[in-house]
């Protein structure tokens, strides 16, 4: 691979030991992929964030890179943690895995990220433009910006996000070259596909049928930012691509996604009619999403025995609050997060979810050994009301 003098610099140690090791991640990758070269990303995106997925071992991980005295180069936020930073006593987490937490956290802001914790950095905490190159980690945002910004980012890890913000890089290759962004698979929808749901199913599906190629969908776009939202999740949770298309292509083998498909999807992952806590925001909710949760709960409360969990960012938090619908959606009885969401913090048990996103139906059921009924907004919203 050719390396340009700074980049062989940088892997060589000359500017020290953690940019060398982030270096080392950077070519290694490229090595792997047969990249030719390596190219300059304008920002950065790290999962990997909560204390219950990277353990003591991530925390030891980070610490020692921090205490290298290496700072990251790029612009670079963080995924959802284990907690909201904040209101974690609500949550009912132990004051040891705050402290464990706190100390990711640290550790990440000391190697000079953005400590946003959300999985929607896209919105408003960091914002890439058409045509950009960055190295994102979160699955769910790499499929919303190479899908509907047209940045350009491949699937990265935790690691090597991390590894290109501190040097800057990510080699070139997979979703960097405009000829790795052609769809290999058409999926065609054969009813209007309309709302979060329908498109977070379309997603799952999508995801279900192409596997590793880069799908084309064909007969429905999602106009709104919670249905795009919702199809990259879906995607993401299903298959292992970095993006969709929507544009007209050539002949390709194509399948039908219909309401017996839609249907099908939900059944396999919603086994419950009832449930005891309702999690909205995932990923996590924008401001016209909490717009319509406070019209429909406003004056009314939620029923004794159930509870309700609705994650977002700081940044549309701050807004939310600002606007005054913090405030309602909290009188009828919900807890409002950010930094987190139910899948990635340390809540157990979980008996019974609600939820509109097909990503948490599928999570909760493997990571949390929950059940799950999936059903629209203003549906799972009266199911909690008195
Ligand atoms: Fe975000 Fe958590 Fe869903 S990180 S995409 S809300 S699983």
């Amino acid at each position: 691979m050719f390396l340009t003098r700074e980049e062989e610099d940088m892997l060589n140690g000359v500017y020290g030991d953690g940019l060398g090791k982030a270096m080392r991640i950077v070519v290694g990758l490229g090595k792997i992929e047969n990249a030719s070269r390596l190219i300059e990303v304008k920002s950065a995106h790290i999962s990997g964030v909560s204390y219950s997925n990277i353990g003591d071992e991530g925390l030891e991980f980070l610490e020692e890179l921090a205490s290298l005295n290496v700072k990251v180069r790029i612009p670079t936020t963080l995924n959802p943690c284990g907690i909201d930073l904040v209101k974690w006593r609500l949550m009912g987490v132990d004051d040891e895995y705050y402290s464990k937490q706190v100390k990711v956290i640290k550790a990440y802001e000391a190697l000079g990220v953005k400590a946003t914790c959300t999985c929607t950095p896209y919105l408003q905490d960091n914002v890439p433009m058409s045509g950009d190159h960055i190295a994102w980690s979160e699955s769910s945002a790499v499929i919303y910006a190479n899908t509907f910004i047209n940045a350009y980012t491949n699937r990265e890890s935790g690691i090597s996000a991390l590894a290109s913000a501190l040097t800057g890089k990510t080699a070139y290759y997979g979703l960097h070259d405009d000829e790795k962004r052609k769809p290999e698979i058409a999926v065609r929808a054969r009813f209007k596909v309309r709302g979060a749901l329908e498109f977070s199913v379309l997603g799952y599906f999508t995801g279900e049928v192409s596997g590793v190629r880069i799908p084309l969908i064909l007969g429905a776009y999602p106009r709104t930012i919670p249905e795009k939202k919702q199809f990259s999740a879906g995607l993401s949770a299903s298959g292992s691509v970095g993006m969709a298309l929507f544009k007209e292509w050539g002949k390709l083998e194509t399948v039908d996604f219909d309401r017996d498909m839609f249907r099908r999807v939900v059944d396999d992952l919603s086994v419950e009619d009832d449930f005891n806590i309702l999690f909205l925001g995932c990923p996590h909710l924008c401001l016209e999403e909490i717009e319509e949760i406070a019209r429909v709960v406003k004056g009314r409360r939620i029923v004794r025995g159930k509870e309700g969990w609705l994650c977002t960012s700081r940044s549309v938090y701050a807004q939310a609050f600002n606007r005054g619908l913090v405030k309602i959606v909290e009188e009828a009885g919900f807890k409002v997060f950010v930094d987190t969401c139910l899948i990635v913090s340390p809540l157990k048990p979980i008996r019974t979810v609600g939820t509109n996103a097909v990503k948490t139906a599928h999570y909760i059921r493997s990571m949390h050994k929950a059940n799950v009924r999936i059903a629209e907004t203003i549906a799972l919203l009266k199911g909690v009301l008195e």
